[in-house]
């Protein structure tokens, strides 16, 4: 299964994609984590990375296809990923159809999780993330056993720098300028289910998976899959 998840900064797509892990059986491809993993190592990408996040705008696209071109390469991503954060204009929609036309393969769906603005502000303000081992919590919907430390893997949780509330407004910006107008144009392309982003985490994923379902059967029936 080759999947996109789209949605606003806190829409979720994070949470979703490694709940989805399992169950789809294909790894989670992140442009977030491979851009902040690309700035703790202090790679020269990392650090021109870097200026662009804290200001909440879009990194350039040839230093985020340069991470998902080589993470699309790995071994696990094979036979199928859930890009989350990527791609985020309709230019790297483009590219990547051809990285992805040259390797003759093909999207097979593309899950927009809709949450409104006022919500989004809620969950990044209160998101905590493990810097072992990435897991994610929320201090009041899905709070950790100790508020500094990751249940799994005890290691340390942090708020990321770019979740202010100024950061997070203009990230909302961003994402209505540049990246809505990517639902239409999968939407063109019959590739889009949209997935209402509220309620219980388990109860999203339930609506993806049903998405899921419908819109690869439709696919089928139209001779497109
Ligand atoms: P990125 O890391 O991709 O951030 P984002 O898209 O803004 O999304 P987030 O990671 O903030 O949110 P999410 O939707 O994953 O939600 P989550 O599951 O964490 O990008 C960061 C920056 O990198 C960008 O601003 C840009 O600078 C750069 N960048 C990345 N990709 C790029 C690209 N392709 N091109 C150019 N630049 C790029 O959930 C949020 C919180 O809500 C958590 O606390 C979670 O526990 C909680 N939560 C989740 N689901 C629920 C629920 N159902 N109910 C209640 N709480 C919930």
């Amino acid at each position: 299964m080759r999947l996109v998840l789209l949605g606003p900064p806190g829409a979720g797509k994070g949470t979703q994609a490694r709940m989805l892990e399992t169950q789809l059986g294909a790894p989670q491809v992140a442009s977030g984590d491979l851009l902040r993993n690309a700035v703790r190592e202090k790679s020269a990408l990392g650090i021109e990375a870097k200026g662009f996040m804290d200001k909440g705008a879009l990194v350039p696209d040839e230093l985020v296809l340069k991470l998902i071109d080589a993470r699309l390469r790995e071994r696990d991503a094979q036979k199928g990923f859930i890009l989350d954060g990527f791609p985020r204009t309709v230019s790297q929609a483009e590219t990547l159809a051809k990285m992805l036309d040259a390797r003759s393969e093909k999207l097979d769906r593309v899950i927009a999780i809709s949450v409104p603005d006022e919500e989004i502000i809620k969950r990044i303000s209160g998101r905590r993330t493990c810097r072992e081992c990435g897991a994610m919590y929320h201090v009041i919907y899905d709070p950790p056993r100790n508020l500094n430390l990751c249940n799994s893997c005890n290691g340390e949780l942090y708020q990321r720098d770019d979740d202010a509330e100024d950061t997070v407004r203009m990230r909302l910006q961003v994402y209505a300028a540049s990246t809505r107008p990517l639902l239409e144009h999968y939407e063109r392309l019959g590739l889009l289910s949209a997935v209402d982003g509220i309620g219980r985490t388990e109860e999203v994923s339930g609506r993806i998976l049903s998405a899921l379902g419908r819109g690869l059967k439709a696919a089928a029936a139209k001779g497109t899959a």
